[in-house]
Order: structure tokens, then C-alpha cells, then sequence
């Protein structure tokens, strides 16, 4: 599966850090980020909420743009190991700064560079700066002006991720309203903890791409809805059966999504959280649906469409 041209679009750089890089950045600052890794040094949680405090204490290292270019010249990498010729990075300022003007110009001028080189080595990629909904409306806002500020390079997105349970999709819409009129692309993360009716609050945004979006298989209307609308879903099924949301991989809905119609593809969230890969992702649905490369190749000739880069580098990776 290495070899088949990918495209991702769901990839949070924060949780695509390796442990190690986060231990060896932990121990250069002397800081102490207590006991978020097993016995075996990988990421250890319980739960979902657990997931999220074990994630925001790693990604506490992170402190400057150095580390943050680091992060991403090894995580794009990679995704070139793993036979990626796009990637879309989540990246979450309220983690480092808070998004705050202009210190966040650095972090990203330091990202774009890495991203550059990056792309002279065959892996394109683009931003999707992503508010943390637990962290409340108000510091999203600041993440949309930040997005919006930095829009027409590197910085192509806005997203939502973190805690579904906190608040009301609809108490962002100021910060998707800002990053809209900035012209970028919108994505939320939506249907992964709550149903079908977050998904539709997902859209009512403004979202042309739902995360994960994976209960819209619990509601025929929707179904129907999402798939006249070409809205794409950036399926992770990984995260799902590692987060306990999905028994197992033949009992995930993708399978059923694209039956309905519905434009699915394929991404890694938080990788080494779920001890997955690019293609070990499609491998696990290779083996759970019988898919093969003409499956593979239809999910990625969407992504490529729904990916929120310029045309002309959509053109290139078609
Ligand atoms: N942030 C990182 N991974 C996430 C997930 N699976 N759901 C919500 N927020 C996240
Ligand atoms: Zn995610």
C-alpha cells in the first residue's frame, strides 16, 4: 500500500508528534510533562477525554517556531515514507501562544519554509489552522483573525477539532464567517462523538469537508444530503477503533457511507496516538472491505477535489 500516490487531508501536526520527538524536546527544556507515555514509551490514555489532556500535555513542548518547523519537516517526512503526495495539516495555535499576532507569524514563516523544502522533495502540503472547541468561542475568534491574516499561502483552512460535548457548533460562527470572507477552505470536526444533527450545525457553518462525519450513517436524509452536496468526509478509521467508537474495523461505517454515495476519504488523524500509518489505514480496509487500488484511486481523485489548496496544484496532483 506504501507505493499508492495518497493524499491527506485530516492530519493534526501536534498529534502526529512521535513520542520520542516530544520526550527529546521535553528533556532539552528540562521540563517535566509528567506521565503520559507507557511502559514502552508510546502515548498512554484511558479515553477520549483522557486522549485530550495526554495530547495537550505533549504538545506543551512546543514552544517555538524552531520546534514547530521541526515537528513538521519530520512529520511531512513522514507521510512521504508513506506514500503521500499531499498532506493537510491540522495546526492548533491555541496550544502555543494562543494565537496571538505577530508571534504567530513566526511559528508560521518558520512551518512555511519547512513546508517548502518539504515540497522540493515531492510531498506538497497546506494549513488548516484548527480552533479547539473546549477551549471556547473567544480564542477560536483569535485563531479565525490569525487564519485569516496569514490566508493565501501556506495557511489555507480553518478547522474545528477537540472536545465535541463543549458548546454549540453554531456559538463559532463568527470565527467561519471571518476565515470564510478571507476566502479559505472550512472544515469541522463533527459526527465522531455527537450524531447526525452535528454534522448538519458542521455545514450550516459553512463546512465544504466534515471530520470523521462517521454517525451521518445513523440518519438516511442526511445521507442523501451529503452526498448531493459532494460534501467530502475526512474518514479516519483508525481513530475511531482506537478511540473505542467502532468495535472493530469490518464493524466501521465507511463502508456503508460509500455504498450511500457520500464522498469518502482516507486520513490518520493522530497517528502514533493509534498506533497507525497512512497505509496501514488502507491496508486494514483492504483486508475488512476487499477494497483495491480502483477503490483507493476514486477516494483520493475526491480528496484531491475537496483539498483546500490552489487549482493549479490541484491539477498537478490529479
Ligand atoms: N484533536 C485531535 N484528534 C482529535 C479527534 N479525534 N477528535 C477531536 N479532536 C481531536
Ligand atoms: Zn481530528
Amino acid at each position: 500500500m506504501k507505493s499508492l500516490k495518497k493524499i491527506e487531508l485530516h492530519l493534526h501536526l501536534e498529534g502526529a508528534a512521535p513520542p520520542g520527538f516530544i520526550r527529546a524536546l521535553a528533556a532539552e527544556k528540562h521540563r517535566d510533562i509528567g506521565g503520559i507515555f507507557d511502559g514502552k514509551g508510546a502515548y498512554a490514555y484511558r479515553d477520549f477525554k483522557d486522549f485530550l489532556r495526554v495530547y495537550e500535555a505533549a504538545t506543551s513542548v512546543l514552544t517555538t517556531p524552531r520546534d514547530y518547523a521541526r515537528l513538521l519537516s519530520e512529520v511531512l517526512a513522514e507521510c512521504a515514507e508513506q506514500g503521500a503526495i499531499y498532506a493537510e495539516l491540522f495546526v492548533s495555535p491555541e496550544f502555543c501562544g494562543g494565537a496571538d499576532l505577530p508571534a504567530w507569524r513566526d511559528y508560521l514563516a518558520a512551518m512555511e519554509e519547512a513546508a517548502a523544502e518539504a515540497e522540493r522533495g515531492g510531498i506538497a502540503s497546506r494549513a488548516v489552522l484548527t480552533c479547539i472547541r473546549h477551549f471556547g468561542p473567544d480564542r477560536a475568534k483569535r485563531t479565525a483573525i490569525c487564519a485569516a491574516e496569514t490566508s493565501g499561502g501556506w495557511v489555507a483552512g480553518l478547522g474545528i477539532g477537540g472536545a465535541e460535548d463543549a458548546g454549540e457548533l453554531g456559538d463559532f460562527a463568527w470565527a467561519f464567517d471571518c476565515a470564510r470572507e478571507a476566502g479559505l477552505g472550512l472544515t469541522a470536526h463533527a459526527g465522531e462523538w455527537r450524531g447526525p444533527q452535528s454534522i448538519r450545525d458542521a455545514l450550516a457553518l459553512g463546512a465544504t469537508r466534515v471530520g470523521h462525519g462517521i454517525r451521518a450513517v445513523e440518519d438516511a436524509a442526511l445521507l442523501r444530503d451529503l452526498a448531493e452536496r459532494g460534501i467530502t468526509l475526512e474518514v479516519c478509521p483508525g481513530s475511531n477503533v482506537a478511540l473505542g467508537l467502532v468495535r472493530d474495523w469490518a464493524a466501521h461505517p465507511i463502508a456503508r457511507l460509500a455504498d450511500a454515495g457520500v464522498r469518502v476519504t482516507v486520513s490518520t488523524d493522530d497517528p502514533p496516538f493509534f498506533h497507525t500509518t497512512l497505509s496501514q489505514e488502507y491496508q486494514r480496509l483492504a483486508d475488512a472491505f476487499g477494497w483495491a487500488e480502483a477503490e483507493f484511486r476514486q477516494m483520493n481523485l475526491w480528496a484531491v477535489d475537496a483539498a483546500f489548496c490552489d487549482q493549479t496544484t490541484r491539477t498537478r496532483l490529479r
